[in-house]
């Protein structure tokens, strides 16, 4: 770890069986001995409460801990996170860990955070036990006060679901095949499935912060652009500093996927300092193919984070296990031991990250972008429902599809959560936001009046809070400051022979999977493209992307799912006519360009990425202080990066 410049690790994740072998003995001599060895190499201890994984005995002695399926049937013990987080008996066992925890280690001058849980929910997050059903009726009563409220909420006069008190709410168990779970009350169930969990992991924070009231705590997230499991941003304002668990998609949208991830992690940040705390080295085990990082992807990657705002950069795992469920996950040290092309990128990277750390790179931040794209966890489990229009439109895509068009135009967006301050943004982009509470409609209509610029897509705007479509056609709360009426949509798709399955518009671009029947375009606004399709369609001529005045601001309209491709060519005109300007660079779209900086100006970086398969050729200001992946042409101040 010395020769890797390691300086924390974090541990004892999964341990909870060594340090309580039975139920009463106690074994910490291992942990002492790991954390004094590790403290007196000048590493530091990222400790862990150690409940991710519950030892066997307890299982046997407590099986009523065990979460149930959806079914109704226990699930086994054996794996991990395989407790019921409203279990009261599983809650004291826990507790009682951290508070142990808390006395050993709580005035160790190397235990510098603690580490609670792992990765809250990936395992747990549905549980449809008894002690479920109890807290989630207790949760509805908290959050509707009366029965009447939940009834409204719920829309339960439809198919003949009324019930007449908190005793008769449900959760979403198996109701026999092909039956569909009422949307409200699935939508509060995954809220309720958070904030059970969030609950949980304030206990446990609680339980130790009572003993050792001044160490940091974190918890491992999930950002990345295809899982929602918590909302995270509920759980930012909880945690001292946030970290995340980022595993690499591969194919062409690795790096840009990464960046998206990373923008909402830096949101998620709150402005403070925040950890990359699981990444790979190279391949992970878990997917049905698990490809290899291709050289020099490894330090890429570790920089990129870096530049997107995190401040430390950490992998799962250090050393790569001979035996048990992850052997095939790549690691620090992996089989073929430190003589390995791995363990070399690792020392480089360990050293290239104290020399950015030495020229001042952790008192910098991630500069902000000009442009916020929205992003909403309950928008994305709205669109998770079974009875929507199309299976195919899901909300998550179009935060990256648009970021990702943003950067082929030259702009580097931040990503920000539906809570946050994106209203303080020159432009936004509101990207199949599906969910506009109306107090998001609020901020949607003061931000345009005064002056925002914003893009509003196809899918946006369709429900409220409590999943109740906002009437009077779509998108019914912001339909005048959008200018334009939609009566129906037009899902597309080739299910079926000769059904319409893309429509080509007159800017050159295609839609796939989703269109909006654009009924009337308001006085104040203008149509910027046209569907160009057969008579047949009923599409011919229609609008499909628009541009309106609104107050003192504008907004685009993009009426139909455009892709990643579409939206990068659509983008340029209407870039121009909200006046949003963008870097007049002709590398534009072929590279990344991240800064960080501090408050003073003192310390400014600039991260160059290449996002193409072809080697791009940049200019270069000064002395580049690291270059992965890069060959640097110091006569010609140029770097060829690949
Ligand atoms: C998660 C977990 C780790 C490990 C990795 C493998 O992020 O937190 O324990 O299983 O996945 O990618």
């Amino acid at each position: 770890m010395g020769q890797a410049g390691v300086n924390t690790v974090a541990l004892a994740i999964f341990s909870w069986d060594r340090i309580q072998p039975t139920e009463d003995r106690w074994d910490f001599g291992w942990l002492d001995r790991i954390i004094d060895k590790l403290g007196n190499a000048g590493i530091v201890v990222d400790l862990a409460s150690a409940t991710a994984t519950a030892p066997l005995w307890l299982y046997e002695s407590h099986p009523e801990v065990l979460p149930r399926d959806k079914y109704g049937h226990p699930v086994n013990a054996g794996s991990r996170q395989s407790w019921s987080p409203t279990s009261p008996v599983f809650k004291e066992y826990a507790l009682t860990l951290c508070r142990k925890l808390a006395e050993r280690y709580g005035t160790n001058p190397y235990v510098t955070a603690w580490h609670m849980g792992n990765e809250y929910g990936w395992n747990n997050r549905y549980d449809y036990s008894d002690n479920a059903l109890n807290a989630f009726r207790l949760w509805c009563e908290r959050k509707y006060g009366t029965i009447g409220a939940l009834n409204q909420a719920w829309g339960t006069t439809f198919w003949g679901q009324e019930m007449n008190s908190f005793d008769e709410v449900l959760i979403p168990r198996f109701m026999g095949a092909d039956s569909m779970v009422n949307p409200g009350q699935k939508l509060d169930f995954e809220r309720f499935g958070n904030d059970m969990l969030l609950d949980f992991y304030k206990a446990e924070r609680d339980a130790i912060a009572e003993i050792c009231p001044d160490k940091p705590f974190t918890t491992n997230f999930m950002v990345s652009t295809d899982q929602c499991v918590m909302n995270y941003a509920k759980w930012a304002d909880e945690v001292d500093f946030v970290s995340n668990d980022h595993y690499f998609h591969e194919g062409e949208s690795h790096l840009d996927e990464l960046a998206c991830s990373d923008a909402l992690m830096d949101s998620l940040a709150l402005g403070k300092p925040w950890y990359v705390m699981e990444h790979s080295t190279s391949a992970v085990q878990w997917k049905p193919l698990n490809t290899r990082k291709r050289a020099g992807e490894l330090m890429r990657d570790s920089l990129a984070h870096l530049a997107m705002g995190s401040d430390a950069i950490c992998y799962f795992q250090w050393r790569q296990s001979k035996a048990g469920a992850e052997k095939w996950h790549s690691s620090m040290v992996p089989h073929a031991g430190p003589d390995s092309q791995i363990f070399r990128d690792v020392c480089e990277l360990g050293a290239d990250l104290n020399k950015l750390a030495d020229e001042g790179l952790l008192s910098t931040k991630l500069v902000k972008s000009k442009v916020a794209v929205v992003f909403d966890y309950e928008s994305q489990w709205a669109t998770e429902h079974t009875a929507t229009p199309t299976q195919e439109v899901r909300h998550w895509t179009e935060p990256l599809a648009w970021f990702r068009a943003l950067a082929d135009n030259g702009l580097t967006a931040d990503v920000v959560p539906v809570r946050g301050p994106w209203d303080e943004y020159e432009a936004v982009v509101l990207p199949s936001l599906t969910i506009l509470s109306e107090e998001t409609t609020r901020r949607v209509r003061e931000y345009v009046a005064n002056g925002g610029k914003l893009f509003v897509t196809y899918y946006t705007g369709l429900v409220d809070d409590k999943d109740h479509v906002w009437l009077g056609g779509y998108p019914g709360s912001i339909r005048d400051v959008v200018g334009v009426r939609v009566e129906e949509f037009a899902p597309m798709g080739n299910d079926f022979p000769g059904a319409m399955d893309h429509l080509d518009l007159d800017n050159g671009t295609v839609a796939h999977d989703f269109a909006d029947v654009i009924t009337s375009v308001a006085d104040t606004a203008h149509v910027v493209a046209s569907f160009k399709a057969d008579k047949w369609t009923g599409f011919d001529g229609a609008p499909a992307i628009t541009v309106n005045d609104f107050g003192d601001g504008k907004a685009a309209y993009v009426g139909a799912r455009l892709g990643r491709e579409g939206l990068a060519k659509s983008l340029p005109v209407l870039l121009e006519e909200l006046g949003i300007e963008t870097s007049a660079e002709d590398d534009r779209g072929e590279v990344l360009r991240v800064e960080r900086a501090d408050e003073t100006g003192e310390n400014h970086f600039v991260f160059l990425f290449n996002r193409t398969h072809d080697v791009a050729v940049v200019d270069v200001e000064g002395e580049p202080l690291v270059a992965s992946l890069a060959q640097v042409n110091e006569s010609e101040r140029t770097a060829a990066i690949q």
